[in-house]
């Protein structure tokens, strides 16, 4: 099986899967990692040097090409391609990490590297991301969490608890 993280940038899909993979013995896949080692770039250079359409080719082919299971963390706008959220909802199970938007901030005022955010204006940018998405969100997960009062450790375990509970087996 596959598990799939989404989320707003922020929301702890890197931390969370990292620790989730061990819990569930699966391997972990960084789509946004994978793609800064394969071009040798950041994602925000990415961005800057080779446009945001670029940038959401290789998210599509990073997130189709692993076939085998493992815990998979997807960067924010993994859904707003149509293409993305089918392979979603027919490949793996979702688990949608739902953040408020001052805790977002929070983890995002000293952080320079995601390129769709003006961090002078960090409420702004991030409502407008959060409006445009969180139905797309909703759309896909088979299980939402409400990280805010969380720690990644309960988080995870909430998670492997849900899995338990479905018998989804990894
Ligand atoms: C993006 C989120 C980032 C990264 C890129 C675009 C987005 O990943 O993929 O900057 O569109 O929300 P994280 O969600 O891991 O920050």
């Amino acid at each position: 099986m596959k598990f799939f993280l989404i989320g707003m940038m922020g929301s702890g899909k890197s931390s969370v899967g990292k620790i989730l993979s061990k819990g569930l013995n699966l391997p972990f896949i960084d789509i946004d990692k994978d793609i800064e080692k394969k071009e040798n770039l950041s994602v925000k250079k990415i961005f800057e040097q080779k446009g945001e359409n670029y940038f959401r080719i290789l998210e599509t082919k990073t997130l189709k090409k692993n076939k085998k299971p493992a815990v998979v963390s997807c960067g924010g706008g993994i859904v707003l391609d149509k293409k993305n959220r089918d392979f979603l909802v027919n490949n793996g199970y979702t688990i949608y990490l739902k953040a408020s938007i001052s805790n977002l901030k929070k983890r995002l005022f000293d952080k320079n590297d995601r390129p769709l955010i003006n961090n002078n204006d960090l409420q702004i940018s991030l409502e407008k991301i959060y409006n445009q998405r969180k139905s797309l969100y909703n759309s896909v997960a088979n299980h939402s969490i409400n990280t805010d009062k969380l720690s990644i450790t309960e988080v995870c375990k909430l998670i492997i608890e849900k899995i338990e509970i479905e018998k989804i087996y990894s």
